[in-house]
């Protein structure tokens, strides 16, 4: 057995996930992160060169893409973008990682399928995503599949936390600002958040661990899985729990989709089945109240 941490390169510094990251994947390897903005390592990932310098130069045991452009409605508008960062670097880096022979660990979303169903969406259900956003993720899964690196793909879903631009802090705002709210009623999903995310990766990741000192998926190795807080709520339900607590007084109504129009088109039904993880790793988020008041008692 190695004793040497292996050194982790993070995409992605002061993005919602990979905040959290950067703290608990701090036990598996050294983590060096490389993103535009107070990152150890100043990337911008649309580089392909500087990319590629820098992995050669930190030739990491592991990769972690934490980075995307996540923008959903500006995605439509800025679909070259979008598609550069979330489909080609995402292929760039699976080909580094297959050339030098390092892990490649991924985020995806649940925005790769349609909406249009009631169940929860499984791992090999088929994609059909009605966004730019969507699209280029589904492109950006594919592109590091099609790498052939070893690795390894965690769709998640409706993420927020205690930082970054998300729902949570955006309901907060507009509840101290605002008397009454309108909120979409008719899309579910599971509010996930970002916290949970990045200690599943790490409990996920420390069964990668190789002889060597490595990481390896193995028999798991490009491979999709789920990874969302259980059961499911509206974007109207989440709004609910977060006004019910805090302090602040807020009369929230229930939209339809079509009262709220957005330039991206959301899926209407976006739950996502995590029995996968569950069987594969013994790993299985909170029920997605559970999270919610657990990041609210942090935040105080
Ligand atoms: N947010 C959601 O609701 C949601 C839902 C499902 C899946 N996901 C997926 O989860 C992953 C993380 O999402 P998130 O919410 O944590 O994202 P986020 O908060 O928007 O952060 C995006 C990250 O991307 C980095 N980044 C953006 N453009 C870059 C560039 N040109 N070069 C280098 N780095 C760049 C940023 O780097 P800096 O820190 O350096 O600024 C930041 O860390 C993404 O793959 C996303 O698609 C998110």
């Amino acid at each position: 057995m190695n004793y040497e941490k292996p050194r982790i390169l993070l995409f992605g510094h002061n993005g919602q996930i990979a905040w959290e990251l950067r703290r608990c994947l701090a036990t598996l390897g050294h983590v060096v992160s490389a993103g535009l903005d107070g990152a150890d390592h100043e990337l911008d990932l649309t580089d392909a060169e500087a990319l590629s310098r820098l992995v050669h130069e930190l030739n990491p045991g592991l990769m972690v893409n934490a980075a995307a452009y996540t923008a959903v409605d500006q995605a439509e508008s800025e679909t070259e973008l979008a598609w550069r960062l979330n489909a080609e670097v995402v292929g760039e880096i699976g080909q580094l990682g297959a050339a030098m022979d390092c892990p490649v660990l991924h985020y995806s979303t649940d925005y790769v399928f349609s909406g249009q169903g009631d169940r929860p969406w499984k791992e090999n259900d088929e994609p059909d995503p009605r966004s730019v956003y969507g699209r280029s993720k589904l492109g950006g899964e594919q592109a590091l599949l099609g790498s052939r690196a070893d690795c390894l793909i965690l769709r998640t879903a409706w993420v927020y936390g205690g930082r970054g631009s998300n729902f949570l802090l955006t309901m907060q705002r507009l509840f101290r600002e605002k008397d009454s709210l309108g909120v979409v009623g008719d899309q579910f999903g599971a509010p996930t958040w970002s916290r949970m995310i990045a200690e599943a990766s790490a409990q996920l990741l420390a069964q990668c661990r190789t002889e060597d000192g490595g990481f390896s998926f193995g028999e798991h190795r490009e491979e999709i899985f789920h990874l969302s807080c259980e059961g499911q709520a509206s974007w109207y339900d989440f709004a609910c729990a977060i006004l019910e607590a805090g302090s602040e007084s807020c009369e929230l109504k229930s939209l339809r989709t079509e009262e709220y129009p957005t330039a991206a088109a959301r899926p209407a039904y976006s739950v996502l089945n995590n029995n996968r993880l569950w069987q594969a790793w013994g790993i299985r988020l909170p029920e997605w109240r559970e999270a919610l008041a657990l990041c609210l008692e942090e935040q105080g």
